[in-house]
């Protein structure tokens, strides 16, 4: 073979290495959320569904937004009252929030219907067991339309769709180090997982991945466009799956 030829050959094998791998789900879900091996969602109407097997099954309750991860699972409801689940059921926690995410470390973070933002600590998230547990929220400054959380950091999008992060978040200082660091892009909402990869999605339904990230750097180097069939309302990732609802909610999950 020539030179071309291999190179050629190789270049080929990268761009199928690169291709995703794509499966639909039976089943129809406005949000998904995967996290620490398990997927949960919600359905238009409200209905919430976890992952059992290879179908999802029905818990029992309402809510509008639904999270999954090293802090439990936690979800808000369709009047942004705050739920837990606890022994099968949804607790209320004190507070309200439109959005709420469990993927920090043992800490919840989400967004008021007034675009503020709030962290629990990992003390009172993994004890609160119902109303008379402590539950203090910490605010972080300024607005925010969706925030989440990974291991070594919080990303987040304001209704100008401007992103950003938020460093230093640890079990104890769940808000971080307070400053916000503007990060290059434009995105509707975004999504760290557990084990700290960024995923975006933007108001045209495409989704990207922040490459480079890493925990010596936190801000990773750019974005790169996922190459996929279907515009996308929500996308979250776990352990090597890519979850994907459509806009006309479908539900399908991508491996490489
Ligand atoms: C939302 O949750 C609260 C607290 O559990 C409950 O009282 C309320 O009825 C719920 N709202 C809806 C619309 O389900
Ligand atoms: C994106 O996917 C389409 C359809 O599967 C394919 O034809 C195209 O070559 C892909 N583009 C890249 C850059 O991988």
């Amino acid at each position: 073979m020539t030179r071309t030829a291999v190179l050629f050959l190789l270049l080929n094998l990268w761009i199928t290495c690169l291709a995703l791998q794509c499966t639909e789900v039976p089943g129809r879900l406005k949000q998904i959320d995967a996290g620490n091996g398990q997927v949960f969602g919600v359905c238009p109407k409200g209905d919430i569904f976890t992952l059992y097997g290879s179908s999802f099954i029905r818990l029992q309750g309402l809510l509008k937004h639904v999270s999954v991860g090293p802090a439990g699972v936690w979800g808000v409801n369709s009047t942004n009252q705050i739920h837990k689940l606890v022994k099968g059921d949804w607790v209320p926690v004190p507070g309200m929030l439109k959005q709420v995410d469990a993927g920090g470390k043992m800490f919840v973070a989400g967004v008021n219907p007034g675009g503020l933002v709030f962290c629990l600590g990992a003390e009172a998230t993994t004890k609160y067991a119902g109303p008379g547990s402590p539950a203090s929220w910490t605010q972080l400054p300024g607005k925010l339309k969706y925030y989440s959380c990974g291991p070594h950091s919080c990303w987040g999008v304001n209704v100008e769709e401007q992103v950003f992060l938020m460093k230093g978040v640890t079990p104890t200082a769940c808000a971080g180090s307070l400053e916000w660091q503007q990060i290059p892009g434009a995105l509707s909402m975004i999504e760290v997982s557990t084990d700290g990869k960024v995923y975006g999605l933007d108001s045209e339904g495409d989704v990207h991945q922040r490459e480079g990230v890493a925990p010596c750097n936190l801000a990773g180097t750019g974005w790169r466009k996922i190459n996929l069939s279907q515009k996308v309302r929500h996308v979250s990732y776990d352990l090597g799956y890519l979850w994907l609802v459509g806009r006309d909610n479908h539900i399908t999950y991508c491996t490489e």
